[in-house]
């Protein structure tokens, strides 16, 4: 894998002028964000040497590098997800390839379904935890070069990150909550009782993504941040049937919130 990576990043350093600072991975309905990106030098995953090409709607499949907030940054306009088939490695390898880039912090997205009852379609969530259940990125032999073998979870989303989103959020009056992401490899929606069992083990909602990104990005070192657009509810007696375009429709909608703290939280950093 080391030889990949130096390959990929050699080639998008041969293309882009722009040292990042900042990675963000945006999730379903959620590319928008990329339309504020200034100065924008794009690259489509298909051009780039190892990088899978994502093959879900509502997910563009490029790397937008450009300033965001005063940052340099590079957003992934699309991610890969475990149900598309790919192996784990896979998946969450272009977080090592930003991390090679030279970032220094990792934003991530996602669209989720709700299983806390006080939620509401269109909230934020930011997340301050997950519960993996999708197979661990780390599993196979480690190299030490990416960071230990039995990585420290305890503090997987940075608390001042999370203090900074949230004052950004209530000085906008922007409601947020602050949740447990439970993410699971998809691609069924859940039944009824499995959302109710998202929600006995801990968790405020579900989703299909970020918690293998966020794995590789601690294992690395990297201080992450990632929020969540509630596009549905797992709640009894509010779950009604629930397609992706649903998802991506919801997500477009409440994007706008999300963007704007993450803006602005760039500009703090
Ligand atoms: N479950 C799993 N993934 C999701 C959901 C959901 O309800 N909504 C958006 N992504």
């Amino acid at each position: 894998m080391l030889e990949k990576l130096k390959q990929t990043t050699a080639y998008i350093e041969s293309k882009v002028s722009i040292k990042p600072e900042v990675g963000i991975i945006l999730g379903t309905g959620l590319g928008g964000l990329a339309k504020d990106i200034e100065n924008p030098e794009t690259i489509d995953y298909v051009d780039i040497p190892n990088f899978p090409v994502s093959t879900v709607e509502g997910h563009k499949g490029r790397l937008i590098f450009g300033d965001l907030g005063g940052k340099k940054v590079v957003a992934m306009q699309g991610r890969f997800h475990y149900y598309e088939g790919y192996d784990m490695k896979v998946v969450t390898f272009p977080v090592r390839v930003m991390k090679y880039l030279g970032i220094g912090h990792l934003f991530v997205s996602n669209a989720s379904g709700g299983v806390n009852p006080e939620y509401e379609i269109g909230d934020l969530m930011i997340i301050s935890d997950h519960i993996n259940l999708i197979p661990n990125p780390l599993i196979g032999p480690n190299n030490n070069e990416f960071g230990p073998r039995f990585p420290d979870m305890s503090q997987t989303y940075d608390h001042s990150l999370i203090a900074l989103a949230q004052d950004i959020a209530s000085k906008h009056s922007i409601k947020t909550h602050i949740g447990c992401y439970v993410a699971v490899t998809g691609p069924t929606f859940e039944t009824p009782k499995e959302y109710q069992y998202f929600r006995i083990i801990g968790g405020d909602t579900v989703g299909m993504s970020t918690a293998p990104e966020v794995i590789v990005a601690r294992q690395m070192g990297i201080p992450v941040f990632a929020i969540s657009i509630i596009t549905d509810l797992g709640v009894p007696g509010k779950i009604v049937v629930i397609t992706h375009e649903e998802v991506q429709r919801i997500g477009m909608q409440a994007e706008k919130k999300m963007t704007l703290i993450m803006e602005e939280m760039l500009l703090e950093l």
